[in-house]
């Protein structure tokens, strides 16, 4: 007798409570996707501190376009196509460093550029003397740029609203600590290429229900019975925050965090915040993990993770933070290749619909209610203009 629940047939349930698992295969989502929440929100690229000096420089990657973002001397970052105003060829090709001089000079016909996008040099010039191409009126295309907190974010479109308008006050309330509450800085980088749609790995990032997943977390939170009282936040435009709460390494071998505590954090306190559509700030007392991504294909994301300490930050406190940092999350911590491990054999389940639907249907109160993951499928929906119960094909 067939199951009323088995992963392949319709479930029974409203459709705000499940979903078609073509929304992570099909490639007309995923164009969907890049032409519009991939397109039109403020997306995170880098900390401010990862550009120090005037003219240092770093590529980033939004909706498939390459952007670059520069540090002007008058300490102001931003962000232009990585393309040439002439024939478009590719301006600057390291991923990130230090421009001489503030200017970029194209490989291909030695056009070059300030720091501010304006050309510097057209070679050979006498040849437009009979056209309307002149060097003044010649740069690179502007993409917006702000920051709140020294969270860099880029929006490539220009009619949208301003990033405090996207993320909201109670949101921004809700980052102060730690972000608002001290000078930070990045000390680790690393770049993942996941074998998933990019939303699996977002929704990792934004349910309890998977902390049973991870024996750190069912050891040190789980079981704890201020656990329970830990509530998802839900936002305006798709943004979340989960309650701060204690985490009880003591109960598996881990180093508590009680001391070099980040400003405003409680001794082995925990905080989480989601920005909409793909950015997770998690925060650990003593250190912190930005998790953001960039979707590929339908079926390929490169994760990007940073951790970050306080600017300033003796060398005994900050090998303490790397140290906190790395026994969780990093390339060897724990939880992270965990997480990777189970969005991963999802995706290649979907991808041969082996899996056809995804139940989020839990409606209790606590970390565990899959209320997180329904807002986001709401704003997503609001957002594309598609069902995520239901797929066309
Ligand atoms: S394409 Fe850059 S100078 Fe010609
Ligand atoms: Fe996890």
């Amino acid at each position: 007798m067939p199951y009323r629940l088995d992963g392949h047939s319709q479930p029974d349930l409203p459709q705000s409570h499940y979903l078609d698992n073509r929304i992570y295969t099909d490639p007309v989502v995923f164009e969907t996707e890049k032409k519009t929440i991939l397109t039109d929100s403020w997306r995170f690229v880098c900390h401010a501190s990862e550009l120090q000096k005037a003219f240092d420089y770093r590529l980033v990657r939004v909706a498939g376009h390459e952007l670059v973002l520069i540090k002007g001397e008058d300490e102001t970052i931003r962000a232009f196509y990585n393309t040439c105003a002439h024939r478009g060829a590719r301006l600057l090709r390291q991923p990130a460093g230090n421009l001489e001089g503030g200017r970029m000079t194209c490989f291909y016909h030695l056009w070059s550029f300030d720091n501010r996008g304006r050309c510097l040099t057209v070679s050979q010039p006498s040849g437009y003397k009979d056209s309307s191409v002149r060097r003044e009126s010649t740069g690179l295309k502007e993409v917006r740029l702000d920051s709140v907190f020294d969270l860099v974010f880029v929006c490539l479109d220009d009619e949208a609203g301003s990033l405090r308008d996207f993320l909201g006050d109670s949101l921004i309330e809700a980052m102060r600590v730690p972000f608002g509450s001290a000078s930070l800085e990045v000390f680790h980088l690393h770049r993942s290429e996941i074998q998933c749609n990019w939303k699996l790995f977002v929704e990792t990032n934004c349910e309890g229900y998977h902390e049973l997943l991870h024996l750190l977390n069912r050891n040190t939170a789980v079981s704890q019975q201020e656990y329970r009282s830990r509530q998802w936040r839900m936002h305006e435009n798709g943004h979340l925050s989960f309650d701060p709460a204690k985490i009880s390494y003591d109960k598996l071998d881990y180093a508590e965090r009680a001391e070099g505590l980040l400003p405003g954090m409680e001794p082995n306190g925990h905080a989480v915040v989601n920005l909409f559509p793909d950015v997770m700030l998690n925060c650990r007392s003593t250190v912190i993990r930005i998790d953001s991504l960039i979707p590929v294909s339908p079926g390929k994301t490169i994760l990007e993770c940073r951790g970050l300490g306080v600017a300033g930050d003796s060398q005994s406190v900050r090998d303490m933070r790397i140290d906190h940092h790395n026994e969780v999350w990093g390339p060897t911590g724990v939880n992270l290749a965990e997480d990777i491990w189970a969005v991963q054999t999802q995706m290649q389940n979907m991808k041969e619909g082996s899996s056809r639907f995804s139940v989020i249907a839990r409606e209790e109160e606590g970390p565990m209610s899959d209320g997180s993951l329904r807002n986001f499928y709401a704003e997503w929906s609001r957002i594309t203009n598609l069902q995520p119960h239901h797929v066309e094909v």
